[in-house]
């Protein structure tokens, strides 16, 4: 069989598009040098014809240590051992996304990870689900088209669809997954084609985006934009399950998981309110030492933030050139392609520690520049060069062999995973986990579980500094939610 054939036939099952995995070599170098993982073993057997031999795997990240306790092993027992369509939800922190990692690591079935904001899919090394299904913003379900031949593959050969951060999905568009799955998946005409959906998600957290000419659709078509109000949610036969032992905080922390609660689910009360005020500082000067990240309402916020504090270090700018080679869009850059970086810059890290010394979401401060390095401070005075690392953009493709779906880098982005971090949006902070956070609701928050998403990404309550007071106007969530969770 000459290469060109099979050049041929690879090009018509590669599809445009792309999605984001995580790739750090010295983190791989110390998991996997000593025994072969699956993927090197698939690699190896992906060995025919030029185009075939350039083809690379992106390295999945394991799971921290796994704790599986009673409720996420019935969870991966529904997962593995049966088709029934899952909903996973619980609060911020429960330890959702590090479970769909071990599913990941630990399935025999053919999956697919996604979600449907860049930032959401970096978190999960997942694809975003525009760039899955080749859906463009003005998608409909009007314009979704059966695909033939070969480009329609690996549709076909899915078990189960992961969605991270469900929330955020809206019921249109879950219709229009559907409506693709049942023209494209393995069993036409059946919800999601017969395909296993994982969703997981806290509907407690940020809504989906809706524009201001689409909500009509709103009222009209859908009697809400979430996920769960979608024609083919009821369908489906969803079975909802909770995960409930919170990991972010720790036990000393009983009293501040207590009033997050409280403040998630809108049942709180003055003492609620009272307790988040014990961190209210007035005119907040941010401790010199300490690398604490303001967590904002608006990017305009952030970014003049960012900006500001740079301009006022006394030190030389450096701009690093970030390298992105292959299919790598630019708004999916998990940082600056040109980074601007000066001494004394409070900078978050994008990558997890080989040695466990730092992980993804870490804040520390650069103590020294040159042309080609980055030395940073962490917090217990201990210092570091940081090296460049390369994230992978990839799409899910089918291997022709062995039937098995699986994450192909497409483009890279090298750089150092390093990214200003004087402030970020709350919608960004979204699913991450900080030590010492800021907030400043500045003029009010303006989207539900908007306060809940940023009082819970801290820790510990000590951890955490309010600018403006918490007032019970910022805390809010749709009645809708609460019907449908508490139906
Ligand atoms: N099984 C686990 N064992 C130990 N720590 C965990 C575990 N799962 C999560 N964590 C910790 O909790 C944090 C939040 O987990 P994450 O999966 O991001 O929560 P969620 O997606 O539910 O908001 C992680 O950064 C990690 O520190
Ligand atoms: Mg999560």
């Amino acid at each position: 069989m000459s290469s060109l054939f099979v050049d041929v036939t690879l090009s018509i099952l590669y599809y445009k598009c792309y999605g984001i995995a995580y790739n750090s070599n010295t983190m791989y170098k110390k998991k996997y040098s000593r025994k072969p993982t699956k993927t090197k073993v698939k690699l190896a057997k992906i060995g025919v014809g030029k185009r075939r031999e350039s083809r690379k795997l992106a390295k999945i990240e394991k799971p921290l240590e796994f704790d599986l306790n009673a409720e996420k092993q019935e969870v991966l027992d529904i997962l593995e051992n049966t088709d029934r369509n899952i909903f996973l939800t619980g609060k911020a922190g429960t330890g959702k996304s590090e479970f769909l990692k071990h599913f990941r690591c630990t399935t025999q079935k053919n999956i697919v990870v996604l979600a449907f904001t860049g930032v959401a899919a970096v978190n999960v090394q997942g694809q975003t689900i525009h760039s899955f299904f080749k859906f463009h913003p003005q998608t409909t379900l009007e314009s979704i088209k059966k695909l033939w031949g070969d480009k329609g593959e690996i549709y076909k050969k899915i078990h189960t669809i992961v969605i991270d951060e469900i929330s955020m999905v809206r019921s249109d568009l879950l219709d229009c997954i559907d409506k693709f799955m049942r023209m494209n998946g393995p069993t036409p005409g059946l919800p999601f084609g017969g395909v296993q959906v994982f969703a997981i998600g806290d509907l407690y957290q940020l809504p989906p985006i809706v524009m201001n000419d689409e909500k009509e659709l709103f009222t009209s078509v859908y009697k809400s934009p979430y996920f769960f109000d979608s024609n083919v949610y009821k369908e489906a036969g969803f079975i909802k399950k909770e995960l409930t032992k919170v990991y972010r905080q720790d036990k000393a922390q009983n009293e501040f998981v207590r009033t997050l609660d409280n403040l998630r689910m809108c049942s709180f009360t003055n003492t609620d309110i009272d307790f988040i005020n014990t961190r209210y500082v007035q005119n907040y000067t941010k401790p010199a030492n300490e690398s604490v990240i303001s967590l904002v309402t608006t990017n305009e916020m952030a970014n003049s933030i960012n900006m500001g504090e740079l301009d006022k270090l006394p030190f030389k700018q450096y701009s690093y050139p970030g390298v992105v080679t292959g299919d790598y869009k630019e708004k999916d850059l998990p940082t600056s392609k040109a980074l601007e970086i000066k001494e004394g810059a409070q900078v978050m890290l994008l990558n997890n520690d080989a040695q466990d010394r730092w992980v993804n979401g870490d804040i520390v401060k650069v103590i020294k520049t040159t042309e080609d390095s980055v030395r940073v401070l962490f917090d217990d005075g201990s210092f570091d060069d940081i090296k460049t690392v390369s994230w992978d953009a990839i799409r899910y493709v089918l291997n022709d062999e062995t039937k098995k779906i699986e994450p192909e880098v497409t483009g890279s982005f090298t750089q150092f995973p390093l990214k200003l971090a004087w402030a970020v949006t709350i919608h960004k902070g979204q699913g991450k986990t900080f030590d010492k956070v800021h907030i400043d609701f500045g003029r009010g928050t303006f989207a539900p579980g908007q306060a809940y998403v940023a009082l819970s990404r801290c820790r510990t309550l000590e951890g955490m500094t309010l600018t403006t007071k918490l007032q019970p106007r910022h805390v809010f969530t749709d009645p809708r939610i609460k019907e449908f969770m508490e139906g």
